[in-house]
């Protein structure tokens, strides 16, 4: 089977001398999908579907990095956007929508009783830093999962080039699920704690108990919780994965899926806490631009109105079915996470490194019309005959990935080159 990629690799060979990496984000780079063995631009979206410079079709399992939650062209969310556009994009002083959107969140997400927006989410973990140091007086964070390309999250990260030694040692890993990691950092940092940072979830499920203690032991020393809910929100319950297991932050940051593509983001929670905005810096051009706003708002009305997280939980489930149904022989592979956002993870029963098995199978894909880079992205425009197709290809590439990696040499057998690690938070 054939693909060609050769519009992609003319607009990289130009991109490449004037933007470093032909890409603003890594993980929709040649690092994250097989040079030449897979497309590096795309034109045009539709539903759950894009095409590349090539005009090859894929069902896209890969969304935006999540932030396509309804699917590409959404008609209710890109009419908002267009009738605000006959207004204005960004003002001179705040538009109501600011208002309009703070009180859907606040309506939505317990621990939501004020509301800010920025654009990345980026913007608003760093904000919530800012926030617990101001509020405690103290300057240590604990942080467990991804929260950004900021100094004070990086620092604590492989890829720490550029981060002041100073910062970095103000940041600390604890381990998902491993209470007694974090119980470690606040024996050991007594009083300097200002935040624990988290996502609620992500490759494990919470065990039982955990984010309750998590919750407890922040309680009894002082700390401000943060949910970071940027992939979460939304995706496992409308008021957040904090709804779902029941476990309210003290702040919590989403952004992503919010608009649906459009950049925004929003920080949230307690109001003795958020109130302190007043005092910190936390200010910037585009905190009230009303494109995104409008679309927010569109969005988050049409996942009222449809039960998104319901559905994105029956698909979810149906994924995990039959995974387990047709997939489950092939110990390569297993299927981890909870049914709205699975990953694909590649198990040590193998001959061939992770990263050769995972750049043969992103390349195998395309030529099938797939677009993934390892975990199942899941909008509200998949259906469940998309689900049964990829579940169908898996069989199939499992089955001869199974006889091919026995054989040794799979790198022989990447048509391009091989994907590589940027750092492994996950
Ligand atoms: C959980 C989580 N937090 C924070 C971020 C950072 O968001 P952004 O890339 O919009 O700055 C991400 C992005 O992938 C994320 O997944």
């Amino acid at each position: 089977m054939t693909i060609s990629f050769s519009e992609s690799l003319n607009w990289y060979e130009k991109t490449q001398n004037i933007i470093p990496l032909a890409s603003q984000t890594f993980s929709k780079s040649k690092m994250a999908l097989p040079f030449k063995a897979a497309p590096l631009f795309i034109k045009y979206g539709k539903g759950a579907q894009v095409t590349d410079l090539d005009n090859n079709i894929y069902t896209d399992y890969i969304n935006g990095l999540l932030c396509v939650s309804l699917g590409y062209q959404d008609q209710e969310v890109d009419d908002a956007i267009k009738a605000q556009l006959l207004s204005g994009i960004s003002f001179s002083l705040p538009h109501t929508l600011e208002a309009e959107v703070a009180k859907l969140l606040v309506d939505l997400v317990p621990c939501a009783e004020m509301v800010r927006f920025a654009k990345n989410g980026s913007d608003v973990t760093s904000a919530a830093v800012r926030l617990a140091r101001a509020y405690t007086g103290r300057e240590h964070i604990a942080v467990c999962g991804y929260h950004g390309w900021q100094d004070w999250y990086i620092g604590s990260t492989t890829r720490d080039m550029g981060v002041p030694e100073a910062t970095k040692k103000l940041t600390h890993g604890f381990t998902y699920n491993d209470i007694s990691s974090l119980e470690a950092l606040i024996e050991n940092h007594p009083d300097e704690l200002a935040a624990v940072i988290m996502e609620p979830l992500n490759i494990a499920p919470p065990e039982d108990g955990f984010l309750e203690k998590v919750r407890e032991l922040c309680s009894r020393n002082g700390i401000v919780l943060v949910f970071d809910e940027i992939i979460t929100g939304f995706r496992y319950h409308l008021g957040g994965a904090q709804s779902y297991f029941g476990v309210t932050p003290d702040l919590a940051t989403f952004g992503k899926g919010m608009a649906n593509g459009m950049p925004l983001s929003a920080i949230v929670g307690r109001k003795d806490i958020m109130l302190l905005m007043n005092e910190i810096f936390f200010s910037g051009t585009f905190g009230g631009e009303t494109l995104s706003l409008a679309a927010a708002k569109a969005t988050i009305e049409k996942m009222k109105k449809v039960e998104f997280s319901q559905y994105i939980w029956t698909l979810g489930n149906y994924l995990v079915e039959q995974y387990q149904k047709y997939c489950s022989e092939f110990t390569m592979f297993e299927l981890k996470g909870l049914a709205p956002w699975t990953f694909l993870n590649i198990t040590n029963n193998r001959v061939n490194s992770a990263d050769t098995i995972k750049s043969w199978l992103i390349q195998e894909l395309c030529k099938r019309g797939v677009l993934f880079i390892g975990t199942h992205n899941l909008s509200y425009a998949h259906s469940f005959e998309s689900i049964d197709q990829l579940i169908m290809h898996y069989q199939e590439l499992f089955t001869q990935l199974n006889d091919l990696d026995k054989q040794g040499d799979l790198a022989a057998h990447l048509d391009g080159k091989q994907i590589e690690n940027v750092f492994k938070v996950r």
